[in-house]
């Protein structure tokens, strides 16, 4: 069956059809699925069998795969994979406050070189809750008014994980923590394979602006928050159990909902490591 590609929306998401990971992914269909992912920010794929290793090779594909700081939840098969789910007798359910990632991040901006991409697999979905909302980040870069986009050009912020997660925030460890120094990387990116610019800063590990005096700097990290937020720059995704949902980290944010109660939710996630690397804030 040949691959589809049908936008979801008119700024960002789109189906993908007519993919079959039990068989191997000709490369030409596999660029058809890269540059879905590039051109609409968002894909989903349904229909997927939980074939752990077919869908871990998948992921592979997009680049390398990055354990991610919480070891805890690793999949016992590969650090490569983390299991986001309240399902404690798996022993590695959360029992924090809040889900996973309910709050507004992009993957790894907390780290020198932040996720070029998630994949996000649902093993199992509540009957209702649990949708996952994902910002357009180019979208938000480029509706910001011209004196915005100049105040900003050339700026820093630094980012730390945890920074402002509430009840959905795991503490790191230690060793964790050292591992992860606070980074700092440009307000405005430029993604580096579209040549888009995408506004690069997230509530949940978007610290402060460097060099800016704290309050004006935390003052403009909250109009850029509010103005990115808008619901015309946002795709929700209600999940089917046996989707794939991947995003471009380098131009969008995404948050978990939650709302299901004790019903049972376990995704598999995947992130991709990234090509550009940002740097040790040090005392930025
Ligand atoms: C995440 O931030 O990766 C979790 C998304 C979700 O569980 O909906």
């Amino acid at each position: 069956m040949a691959i589809r590609v049908t936008p979801l929306s008119g700024h960002t998401g789109a189906e993908i059809s007519g993919v079959d990971l039990s068989r191997p992914l000709a490369d030409a269909d596999f660029a058809r699925i890269r540059r879905a992912l590039l051109d609409h920010v968002v894909f989903v794929i349904s229909g997927l069998a939980p074939e752990f290793q077919a869908l871990l090779d998948f992921g592979r594909r997009f680049g390398t795969l990055v354990p991610h700081v919480l070891t805890q939840y690793h999949h016992p098969e590969t650090p490569e994979v983390s299991v986001i789910s309240n399902v404690v007798d798996s022993g590695q359910g959360r029992t924090t406050g809040m889900p996973a990632g309910a709050f507004w991040h992009s993957d790894l901006s907390y780290d020198v070189r932040p996720s070029d991409a998630t994949l996000l697999y649902s093993v199992e979905v509540p009957e209702s809750g649990g949708d996952t909302l994902f910002a357009n980040m180019y979208r938000a870069y480029e509706a910001l008014p011209e004196p915005m986009k100049r105040r900003i050009e050339g700026l820093s912020a630094v980012h730390r994980y945890g920074w402002n997660g509430g009840a959905a925030v795991v503490a790191l460890t230690e060793e964790q923590s050292a591992a992860h120094p606070d980074v700092a990387h440009p307000v405005v990116r430029v993604h580096p394979e579209t040549g888009r610019k995408a506004l690069f800063v997230n509530p949940g590990f978007t610290m402060k602006v460097a060099g800016m005096d704290e309050d004006e700097g935390r003052a403009l990290l909250e109009e850029l928050f509010d103005h990115a937020l808008r619901p015309e720059f946002q795709y929700r995704h209600t999940w089917r159990a046996g989707q794939i949902v991947a995003c471009d980290n380098r131009a969008s944010m995404h948050r978990a909902t939650g709302g299901y109660g004790a019903a049972r939710r376990t995704l598999w996630r995947m992130i991709v490591g990234g090509t550009e690397a940002g740097r040790v804030a040090g005392d930025l």
